[in-house]
C-alpha cells in the first residue's frame, strides 16, 4: 500500500509534519506537492494516484479541508472524508471504505493529525453487507451521471 499525499498552500508545514511521521512509521509515502497548485489541481493528482493501485490511500490537506474533498470527491471512485478527529476517522474506514481523508491544517494541531492518519490508515473497511449496499449505491448513482 502506498500513502499518496497532497496539498496547497495553506498546508505545506502540516503536510510535512504528517508525511515525516509516516515515513518514520515505514509507510511508503509518495509526495505529490505541492506549495503553488490551488487545492482542486492537487486533489484530483492525488486522487489519480489513489486509485492507480488497489489499496493505496490518499491524504489531502488544505485550509479547512473543505475545498480539496469537495474537489478529489468528483474522482470516479474516490470516497474523501474530511475528518477532525479519531472517532470520525475511524468511521470513515469502516462504514463508508473511504480512500482519501482530508484534513484541514488551519483547524487541527499537528498531533491531532499524526493520530488521525494513524486511526484511517490502520483501520480496515468492516466488509458489513450493508455498508456494501450503501456504497453501492453511491457507485451506481456515480454510473448514471454518465
Ligand atoms: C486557501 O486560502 C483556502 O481557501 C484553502 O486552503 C481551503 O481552505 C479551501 O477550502
Amino acid at each position: 500500500m502506498k500513502i499518496i499525499i497532497g496539498n496547497d498552500h495553506a498546508g505545506v508545514e502540516f503536510k510535512n509534519t504528517i508525511m515525516k511521521h509516516l515515513e518514520e512509521q515505514g509507510h511508503e509515502v509518495v509526495n505529490v506537492g505541492t506549495d503553488t497548485l490551488d487545492y482542486p489541481d492537487i486533489a484530483k493528482s492525488v486522487a489519480e494516484k489513489v486509485l492507480a493501485e488497489e489499496g493505496n490511500l490518499g491524504i489531502i490537506i488544505c485550509g479547512t479541508g473543505i475545498g480539496i474533498s469537495i474537489a478529489a470527491n468528483k474522482v470516479e471512485g474516490i470516497r474523501a472524508a474530511l475528518c477532525h478527529n479519531e472517532f470520525t476517522a475511524r468511521m470513515a474506514r469502516l462504514h463508508n471504505n473511504a480512500n482519501i481523508v482530508a484534513l484541514g491544517a488551519r483547524v487541527i494541531g499537528d498531533e491531532l493529525g499524526k493520530a488521525i492518519v494513524d486511526t484511517f490508515i490502520t483501520t480496515e473497511f468492516s466488509n458489513e453487507e450493508r455498508h456494501i449496499k450503501r456504497i453501492e449505491k453511491i457507485t451506481n448513482y456515480e454510473n448514471q451521471l454518465k
